[in-house]
């Protein structure tokens, strides 16, 4: 999702750069020697780094051997390389779930490392920081300026819609949609509904990610996101008047609702002169439409 909007900001926004792509297929990054040879053989002037093996709080909670494992080869594999192969700027994509779990709200960057993490994410948390450290340690030896996004919650064209294993947005989404087309008269949410979670549209994360690329001397990591947060329960209500749901939520309140605030403190960047443009209506009614045309051609993307 995130890799595809930078794209699409470059191509429009930017012809004069050269985009050097590969699919999966055609690079797995978990692979030292095939990230040593694409990096050999194409020597980019900069690199901006949004794979990642990603998922919910089910998939994180499921498979941490993987999220750790995984995560943690291809950030090291592309970092090394790239410094290897010449490249001068290199900018990671981490999370703000590397913050500790009672770290205080709004999250700052000065919060990283200061007490433990959160166990539903540990995995995933921990490579993210493996990779924003290594970036750090890089600049530090070598002068070479590799720093790190700290995204919030994303959403946006191009998302995962796993029935289990996706984030809040496409997984509401999709069952919101699901539940006007079947009639059905209430959707259930997990938890109070209380808890109030950040969201960022993924192309205000591109003209983000675009513009730290331009600093001189950005952070070496800050956080990416609006400063503004909606209840779970506020946010299934915008969906279900996005998509035309007209039905009624239920609250299963025998699951758990995780920390009631999670939020970022996005002043740091916002002061290097970055600011999210795209209100949380449009960005869902955009994503809908986007989720509308994937389901008529058959290509959503649900694995
Ligand atoms: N989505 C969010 O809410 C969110 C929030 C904060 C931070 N982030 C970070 O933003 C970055 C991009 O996330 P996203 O939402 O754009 O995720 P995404 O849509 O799942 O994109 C990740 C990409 O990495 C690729 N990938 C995974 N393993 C790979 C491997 N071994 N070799 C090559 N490519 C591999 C995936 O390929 P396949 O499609 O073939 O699996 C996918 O295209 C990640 O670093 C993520 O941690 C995301």
């Amino acid at each position: 999702m995130v890799g595809a909007s930078v794209c699409r900001l470059l191509q429009s926004q930017h012809p004069e750069v050269e985009l050097v792509l590969r699919s999966r297929q055609d690079l797995d990054l978990t692979q030292a020697s095939q990230v040593d040879r694409f990096f050999q053989e194409t020597k980019p002037d900069a690199v901006i780094f949004a794979a990642a093996k990603v998922g919910g709080i089910l998939a994180n909670a499921s498979f941490p051997v993987e999220f750790l494992s995984e995560n943690v080869r291809m950030a090291i594999n592309a970092i090394e390389s790239a410094h290897r192969s010449g490249v001068q700027r290199f900018l990671f994509l981490g999370s703000t779930c590397i913050y500790p779990k009672h770290a205080p709200q709004p999250l700052c960057e000065p919060s990283l490392l200061s007490s433990p993490l959160e166990s539903t994410n540990e995995a995933y948390a921990l490579a993210k920081i493996v990779g924003l450290k290594l970036c750090q340690y890089y600049r530090t030896q070598f002068k070479a300026v590799y720093h790190s996004a700290m995204p919030t919650n994303l959403y946006g064209p191009g998302d995962n819609y796993h029935p289990e294993h996706s984030h809040v947005i496409p997984g509401l989404l999709r069952r919101i949609h699901e539940a006007k087309v079947q009639n059905a008269p209430t959707v259930t949410l997990w938890g109070s509904g209380t808890p109030r979670r950040e969201f960022l549209y993924v192309d205000d994360l591109a003209r983000a990610l675009v513009h730290l690329l331009t600093l001189d001397s950005p952070p070496d990591w800050i956080n990416v996101g609006t400063g503004e947060e909606i209840s779970i329960l506020e946010l299934a209500k915008r969906i279900a008047k996005t998509v035309g749901y007209t039905g009624t939520f239920g609250l299963d309140t025998s699951k758990p609702d995780g920390t009631p605030l999670k939020r970022t403190d996005p002043s740091l960047i916002f002061s290097t002169g970055w600011n999210p443009k795209i209100e949380l209506a449009d960005g869902l009614v955009r994503t809908y439409q986007d989720f509308l045309i994937r389901i008529e051609r058959g290509n959503l993307r649900s694995k």
